[in-house]
C-alpha cells in the first residue's frame, strides 16, 4: 500500500487547526499537530478539548487513539511533514490592519527546522500580497529551499467546522505552479467539489471578498430591516422571497444585531485597509461595517425607548456566543451591547447555555464588570426589567414562555435574532420586539 503523506499543522489547537488535524488525521494522514501554548497541548493529551466544535472531540479521540493524529509543543517534530498547514491567528491591529506576524514567525520555524523542502500551505487569512512577501522573507533568509509557499484559504464556520471540512464548497489553491498547487488539492478533494487552481494572490483575495461578501448580505438585509419596521412588513418574509431567486439564494439573509464573531468584521476591516494601501475608495464595504456597528446600537436605543433611563435597571442578556453551536465569545456583539448598557446604568445578568462563567468564554474577570451569570435562562429572567435574546441558540426556541413572562417583572422580550414569532408572544401578553418586524 502507497505510504500516506504526513501532514503538520502549525496552530494546531486553534479552530481551524485543530479541525484541519483532526479531519485530515480521519482521512488516514499522519497529522501532527504542533501549538506554541505547551498547556494547551499538555490540556489536549488528557483529552481535554480547547473549546467546544459539534463532532470534533469524538474525531479527536478517535484519531488520537488509532495512531494517525499527533500533538506536539515542538516545532521540530514536523520535520517529517511533507506538507505543513499554517493555521495561526491574523487578529486586527488597532489601525484595522490584520496582524501576520504570527503567521511569518511559524514560517520561518517550519523552514529552520528542516533540512528538506516542505509544502508550507497558508490557511490563516491573509492580506493580498502576503504569500509572495513571505516568499521573497525566506529568500532573503536562505530558507526557500526548505519552504514552498501555497495558499490555500479555509472557508469552513465554526459551529459546522467538521461538516464544512467533509463538503467543502470549494477548495482554492494559490501557487506560483500547477504541480504543487495540485499536490495540495489533491490531499483532499472529494468527488463533485469544484477546485479552483490559481495564484497567490487570487486565492488570497477570494478569501477576503468571500467574507466581504456575506457581511454584505447581511448588513443588506438589516437595512432593509429598518425599514419594514417603519411600514409594516416582516423582514423573514421579506428574506424569503428574495431568497427564493436563485441569483440571491436564501443563504446569509437573517436580519439580526448583526455579523460578529473573529472573521468577518475582522477581515472586512483588514480588506478595507487594502483598498486604503491601494489608495481606492471602498464606500460600499465601509457602509457594510456602518450598518453593522449602527444595529448593535440599536438594540439598546429600542431597550430605551421602552424603558427609559436605563439606571439602575436589570436586564437578562441570552447569548454570549458570537452565533450558535460555539463557545466562541471572540468578538461576539453580546460583548458591546452589554458594555453600552452597563455604562447606561443597567445591571445585567447573562445566560449562554454553553459558556456559564467568565472563565468559560475565556473573558479576563474586568471583562464584564459586575456581570452575573446564570445558570438557566430562568434564572436569567428572574426578576429582571427586561429579556434581550443575541444568540439564536435552539435552546431558546423551546422556552417556556409563560414561565420567562412569570420571571420577568416587567413582561418585555427583544429578540435580536427573530427566534419567536410576534404573535405568539403578544397573546401572552409579553411585549415583544424582533427585527425588522
Ligand atoms: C465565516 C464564514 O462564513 C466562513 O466561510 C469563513 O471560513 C469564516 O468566517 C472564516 O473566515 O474563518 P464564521 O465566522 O464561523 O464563518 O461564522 P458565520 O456563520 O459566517 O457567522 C458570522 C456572523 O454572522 C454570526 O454572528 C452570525 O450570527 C451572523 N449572521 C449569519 C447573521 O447575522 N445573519 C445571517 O444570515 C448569517
Amino acid at each position: 500500500m502507497e505510504k500516506k503523506t504526513t501532514v503538520g499543522i502549525v496552530g494546531g489547537l486553534g479552530h481551524i487547526g485543530l479541525i484541519q488535524a483532526a479531519c485530515l488525521a480521519k482521512l488516514g494522514y499522519k497529522s501532527i499537530a504542533y501549538d506554541i501554548n505547551s498547556s494547551k497541548v499538555k490540556d489536549i493529551l488528557r483529552r481535554k478539548m480547547p473549546f467546544y466544535e459539534p463532532g470534533l472531540e469524538g474525531l479527536v479521540r478517535e484519531t488520537m487513539d488509532n495512531g494517525l493524529l499527533h500533538f506536539t509543543a515542538h516545532v521540530k517534530d514536523l520535520q517529517e511533514a511533507e506538507m505543513v498547514f499554517i493555521c495561526t491567528g491574523t487578529p486586527a491591529l488597532p489601525s484595522g490592519e490584520a496582524d501576520t506576524s504570527q503567521v511569518y514567525f511559524a514560517v520561518e520555524e517550519v523552514a529552520r527546522h528542516r533540512s528538506d523542502q516542505a509544502l508550507v500551505i497558508i490557511k490563516s487569512t491573509v492580506p493580498t500580497g502576503t504569500c509572495r512577501k513571505i516568499a521573497a522573507f525566506l529568500q532573503e533568509r536562505n530558507l526557500a529551499a526548505r519552504a514552498a509557499i501555497i495558499s490555500c484559504p479555509e472557508f469552513l464556520r465554526e459551529g459546522s467546522g467538521v461538516q464544512d471540512f467533509r463538503e467543502p464548497s470549494r477548495i482554492v489553491v494559490g501557487a506560483p505552479s500547477c504541480e504543487t498547487a495540485e499536490k495540495v488539492a489533491g490531499l483532499y478533494s472529494p468527488p463533485g467539489v469544484p477546485v479552483l487552481l490559481t495564484t497567490w494572490e487570487n486565492a488570497e483575495l477570494i478569501k477576503h471578498a468571500s467574507n466581504a461578501f456575506l457581511a454584505s448580505k447581511i448588513s443588506f438585509i438589516n437595512e432593509i430591516a429598518l425599514l419594514c419596521e417603519q411600514v409594516g412588513a416582516d423582514i423573514r418574509v421579506i428574506s424569503k422571497g428574495i431568497g427564493l431567486d436563485p441569483r440571491i439564494n436564501p443563504y446569509f439573509l437573517e436580519a439580526g444585531v448583526g455579523f460578529s464573531g473573529p472573521c468577518l468584521e475582522k477581515d472586512l476591516k483588514s480588506l478595507l485597509r487594502q483598498f486604503q494601501e491601494a489608495k481606492k475608495e471602498a464606500k460600499l464595504l465601509e457602509a457594510v461595517l456602518w450598518v453593522n456597528e449602527e444595529k448593535r446600537g440599536e438594540m439598546v436605543r429600542k431597550l430605551q425607548a421602552k424603558l427609559g433611563d436605563l439606571r439602575g435597571r436589570r436586564i437578562a442578556v441570552l447569548g454570549m456566543a458570537f452565533k450558535p453551536q460555539t463557545d466562541d465569545v471572540r468578538d461576539s456583539h453580546s460583548l458591546p451591547i452589554i458594555k453600552e448598557l452597563l455604562s447606561a446604568g443597567a445591571s445585567i445578568t447573562v445566560h449562554d447555555p454553553w459558556i456559564k462563567s467568565p472563565h468559560e468564554g475565556r473573558l479576563a474577570e474586568n471583562d464584564l464588570p459586575g456581570v452575573e451569570w446564570a445558570s438557566s435562562p430562568y434564572t436569567a429572567a428572574q426578576g429582571k426589567d427586561a429579556l434581550l435574546i443575541l444568540t439564536a441558540w435552539p435552546e431558546y426556541r423551546k422556552l417556556d414562555l409563560n414561565r420567562i413572562k412569570d420571571c420577568l417583572s416587567v413582561p418585555l422580550v427583544l429578540d435580536g435574532r427573530n427566534i419567536f414569532e410576534s404573535g405568539q408572544l403578544r397573546e401572552l401578553g409579553i411585549d415583544y420586539q424582533g427585527v425588522g418586524v
